[in-house]
């Protein structure tokens, strides 16, 4: 991914979490864009990144063979809201973790948009399991039944998202 694509990718997620958060996480994002196996997906408009979804790698630790990944961030511009991109973001990337063998995808996020995607409240653990004081915010998609059923212990995610700070949900709205 060459630089103008990393910084238009770094710009929706600035843009889209707003004044109060949108800074760090578009910090959040350029980070996770360094790591390697980060997946990321675009949705264009007009010629421009319109929305974007990152996917970070996320390993339980008893299962060290299962294939799993965190998603976050998700964000469309303000102006390209409510048009269907983050539709199209999610249906995107969920046949694309599909066809790579993917058993589950995780998200800490908006309890009302992701079930509409077939994420549902999940008991398994994130990596800090006593900050989670929301938990209909922790949701799972089991793309593989059987495997995904079965995981379960502690959890890790990629360094970068490791933060105590982006697993403590108690200043949530
Ligand atoms: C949440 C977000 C990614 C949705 O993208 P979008 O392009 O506006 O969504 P779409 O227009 O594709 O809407 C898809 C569906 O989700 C619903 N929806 C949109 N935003 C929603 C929200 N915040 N909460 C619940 N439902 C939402 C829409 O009503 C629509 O429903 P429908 O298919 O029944 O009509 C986008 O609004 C955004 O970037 N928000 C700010 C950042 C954020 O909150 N990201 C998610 C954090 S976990």
């Amino acid at each position: 991914m060459n630089h103008a694509e990393i910084e238009a990718i770094v710009e929706v997620h600035r843009k889209a979490f707003g004044e109060t958060e949108g800074e760090e996480t578009a910090q959040l994002a350029k980070n996770f864009l360094d790591h390697p196996d980060t997946i990321s997906i675009s949705v264009k408009r007009d010629g421009q990144v319109a929305g974007n979804v990152l996917f970070t790698p996320f390993v339980f630790k008893e299962h060290p063979d299962a294939i799993c990944y965190l998603l976050a961030p998700c964000g469309v511009l303000p102006e390209f809201q409510g048009h269907g991109v983050g539709k199209e973001l999610m249906e995107t990337s969920i046949e694309h973790l599909k066809s790579i063998g993917a058993d589950a995808v995780f998200v800490l996020g908006v309890p009302t948009f992701y079930p509409r995607y077939g994420f549902l409240p999940t008991d398994k653990q994130t990596p800090y399991p006593d900050l989670l004081t929301a938990p209909e915010a922790w949701m799972e998609l089991a793309l593989t039944a059987g495997k995904a059923k079965k995981l379960s212990g502690k959890t890790k995610a990629i360094q970068q998202f490791m933060r105590a700070h982006w697993w403590d949900t108690s200043g949530r709205g």
